[in-house]
């Protein structure tokens, strides 16, 4: 068995089968102990939603954290995101003038100020709206001079972030800070925000069986044999995934 860097989405990705989940911990664990694999969080959620789910569901101590749509990068038992990440996406980002010009649209719904952090603008947006709103407001950002890009995940939720930060760009990040190769490395997910840690990245790809359909249907149109689409949901996709790239016996 050889050592793998699994880079895991929490909400309905490794959260959501309590069985399997429970099942997965127990073979990460000793998968660390034994081999020196590694583990990785990459959420949506702020360190305080991240912090909340800690204290909801059995989740094992990560070797590091990807917060907030890869805009904030925690490496091993620090509280403070890492300053180097941090410094590549201040560059030609205005917050204030990304607020000013979402403020231009009345079917934008600020999320809570939890969500809201240095580096990501969140709102709720209903699917019904989408389509037209985010092309619209693309254009608008674009004619401010913004260079950002607008994530829109679980048919509800719209990230703008910085153009050089999302869950994939922030996934190479730490990869090449931990020194680990591309094909020991596995990322997981199931929704839109998920996407980057798939779409021209040499790292494999586990897709769960629960996956929503912006991620399916890009999946289905962008074929690749180091992504793996699981059938089993959630933890239970991720096991599925890990035997079938070899990580774990079968
Ligand atoms: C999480 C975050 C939210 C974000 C969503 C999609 O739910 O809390 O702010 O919009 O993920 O990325
Ligand atoms: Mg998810």
């Amino acid at each position: 068995m050889i050592p793998f860097l699994l880079i895991t989405d929490l909400d309905n990705t490794l959260v959501g089968d309590d069985a399997a989940l429970a099942e997965l911990n127990h073979q990460l664990d000793y998968h660390r102990k034994e081999y020196g694999s590694q583990l990785v969080y990459s959420t949506g959620r702020s360190v305080t939603l991240y912090h909340r789910l800690t204290t909801e569901q059995p989740l094992l101590e990560p070797d590091a954290l990807i917060l907030s749509v890869g805009t904030e990068v925690y490496l091993q038992g620090s509280d403070i995101p890492n300053a180097e990440w941090a410094d590549r996406l201040s560059q030609n980002w205005d917050r204030e003038l990304v607020v000013a010009t979402a403020a231009h649209f009345a079917d934008l719904t600020s999320q809570p100020d939890s969500e809201q952090r240095p580096f990501k603008v969140s709102y709720f947006l209903t699917e019904a709206v989408a389509g037209e709103v985010i092309p619209q407001l693309e254009v608008l950002l674009k004619d401010q001079g913004l260079d950002v890009q607008l994530i829109y995940s679980g048919g509800l939720d719209l990230d703008i972030l910085p153009r050089q930060a999302n869950k994939g760009q922030a996934m190479t990040f730490l990869r090449e800070t931990l020194g680990i190769s591309p094909s020991q490395t596995i990322a997981c997910g199931d929704s839109g925000n998920d996407l980057a840690m798939f779409a021209d990245r040499p790292e494999r790809g586990i897709i769960v069986g629960n996956a929503m359909p912006e991620l399916l249907e890009w999946h289905y149109a962008n074929p690749n044999g180091d992504r793996y689409l699981a059938q089993a949901h959630c933890a239970g996709g991720i096991l599925e995934g890990l035997q079938h790239f070899g990580f774990l016996a079968v």
